[in-house]
Parts: structure tokens; sequence; C-alpha cells
């Protein structure tokens, strides 16, 4: 069965490496690339999948917005997160589209130990990644979700389309955080969330100030690099636990091979692909 990840650019993914390693352990016949893609070769391009009899893709920056409108069938959890990371394709070419990113992100968590009914959470950032988390968070049944952005027009829009879905949780919005309120939201939270692309580069700066951060706390940093980021070195250095975005990666992966084939993945050589042992 033929996989891959679009994206664009797509050459630092490290998706082709993980799932080839599950499908190494546990002895399935598959294939996972990774092809760059530009937003104006995507519709050409899913009809290419379609025809060469794909099973699957996963959809990275810039597509998980992009690719819905193209798409046969969405599952709820791509119209929840407005947003498809997965892509499923029929035996007679239709497709449907996913997201398993905030089952990842949540998963990833709860792997560590992080109970969400009853948490305080911040969420940094207001984009499609923050999106799926903001969806699984509320539906983990946290006490309080805060939505800082650097344009809190976006988090005012986030918080308002979260309030639309019945929960118990109160929704707050905020600006960026040299906000005073964002800082005293981080100060009293049990779970920072970096949704942000800083991070990304090796000389990006935390995306919290450490001075903010405490024992007690845990930091979630999504960036889905194998080195630690300024925003888990300032979390560590400030006592709190701090957890990187390869837990999420994993799971999010593992959930799109379920989807696609009705089977489970080697979660550990998933791990061990991305130079993790669990
Ligand atoms: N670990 C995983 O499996 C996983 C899965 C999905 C995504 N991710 C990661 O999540 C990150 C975000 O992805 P996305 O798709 O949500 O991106 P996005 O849609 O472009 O959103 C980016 C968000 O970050 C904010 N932002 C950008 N640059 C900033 C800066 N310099 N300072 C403060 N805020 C900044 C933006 O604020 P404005 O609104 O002000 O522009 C926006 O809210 C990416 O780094 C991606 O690698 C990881």
């Amino acid at each position: 069965m033929k996989f891959a990840v679009i994206g664009h650019p797509v050459g630092h993914s490290l998706s082709p490496a993980m799932h080839s390693a599950s499908f190494r352990a546990i002895g399935f016949d598959g294939t996972y690339g990774a092809f760059d893609v530009t937003p104006q070769d995507l519709p050409s391009v899913l009809r290419r999948f379609a025809a060469e009899g794909y099973r699957g893709i996963n959809c990275t920056i810039p597509h998980k917005e992009a690719v819905l409108p193209l798409l046969d069938r969405l599952d709820d959890s791509a119209v929840h997160c407005a947003a498809a990371n997965t892509v499923l394709f029929a035996a007679d070419g239709t497709t449907t589209g996913y997201n398993t990113d905030g089952a990842g992100f949540r998963l990833s968590l709860e792997e560590c130990g992080f109970r969400f009914a009853g948490a305080r959470i911040v969420l940094l950032g207001a984009g499609g990644a923050a999106r799926a988390v903001s969806v699984a968070c509320r539906d983990a049944g946290c006490a309080e979700l805060a939505v800082s952005n650097r344009t809190r027009s976006r988090a005012e829009s986030l918080v308002a389309e979260l309030r639309r879905t019945e929960c118990a949780a109160r929704m707050v919005d905020l600006g960026g955080v040299d906000d005073p309120e964002t800082c005293r939201a981080v100060e009293e939270a049990d779970l920072v969330v970096n949704a942000t692309p800083l991070g990304l580069k090796p000389d990006d700066p935390s995306a919290v100030p450490q001075e903010l951060l405490h024992a007690g706390q845990t930091v979630y940093d999504l960036i889905p690099v194998r080195r630690e980021t300024a925003t888990l070195a300032a979390a560590r250095a400030a006592g709190a636990r701090a957890v990187g975005g390869l837990g999420m990666l994993v799971h999010q992966g593992a959930a799109a091979f379920r989807i696609w084939t009705g089977l489970e993945p080697d979660i550990s050589a998933m791990f061990s692909a991305l130079g993790m042992g669990r």
C-alpha cells in the first residue's frame, strides 16, 4: 500500500522515517514518501494520488485547511478542527478527510501522566494546530482554556467558535505573552502549550518568558524536533515539566495509520525512529 506526506516545504518531515519503521516492525507491505507540493498543484496532486492507487496521505503546512474543499467527505474531526491532516482514499478513488492532531496531542500528554480533567490551560497561538489542540482540551474536560495570540482578534474568533459547542470549561481570549493578563494566566496555569512556530528555527526564543513558569506546571511544545527548544529549556530551568512535540507526531501518525488500514502500528518502533525510547 502507498502512503505519503505532502507539504511545502516537506524536506524536514520525520513522518517517512517514523511510518517506515513501524511498517518494518509489523511486517506491513507499504511505502511512505514525502512530496513537496505547492498550493496551486494541490488539486492535481490529489487526483494523481487517487489514480496511482494511494491509500492515504498526511497533509502538513500549508495544506491542512486548503485540502478541505477538495475532498469528497469530511469526518467530524476535520469539521471540528476546520482542517484535515489525514486523507483516506477509498478503492473507487473518493476521499475522506480526518484530523488526528488533537487526538495525538491528548494521547501524548496523557501518556506522560497529565490529567486534563479540571486543568487550567493556556494555549499560545490561534492557528491550525492551536485549533486542534483547543478542541482536544475542551473535549478532555479542562476547567479553563485561555487562548493567547499575538493577533488578539484570532484568539477571539477561536474562543467564540469553541463557545458554540456546549461545554463546562471557561473559555478566555488573551493578547500576546507581553500582555499582563496573559502573564497572570500563564502563572496560574497547570498546562502551557506552545502552538506557535517559535522553536522551529534553532535560534528562536522561548514562546513564553521563563519567569512566568514554575514547578508543578507542565509545558508542552508542539514543535516536532529532536533537539530541545528554548521553550522547553525555559520550562526545565523553571522547574516545570517539559514535554516536546514528538509524542504528538507519533500519536497523530499512529491514528492516521489505523484509519487507513484498520491495523495497529508499532508505536515503540515509531518513537525509536525519532530517537526516543519509551
Ligand atoms: N507535533 C506535532 O505533531 C504538530 C502537529 C501540528 C503542528 N505542529 C506545529 O505547530 C506549529 C503551529 O502550526 P500551525 O499549523 O498552527 O501554524 P499557523 O496556522 O501558521 O499558526 C501559527 C500561530 O502562531 C502565531 N505566531 C507565528 N509566529 C509567531 C511569533 N513569532 N510569535 C508569536 N506568535 C507567532 C500566529 O499568530 P498570528 O495570528 O499573530 O499570526 C498563529 O497564531 C508549527 O510549528 C508546527 O510544526 C506540530
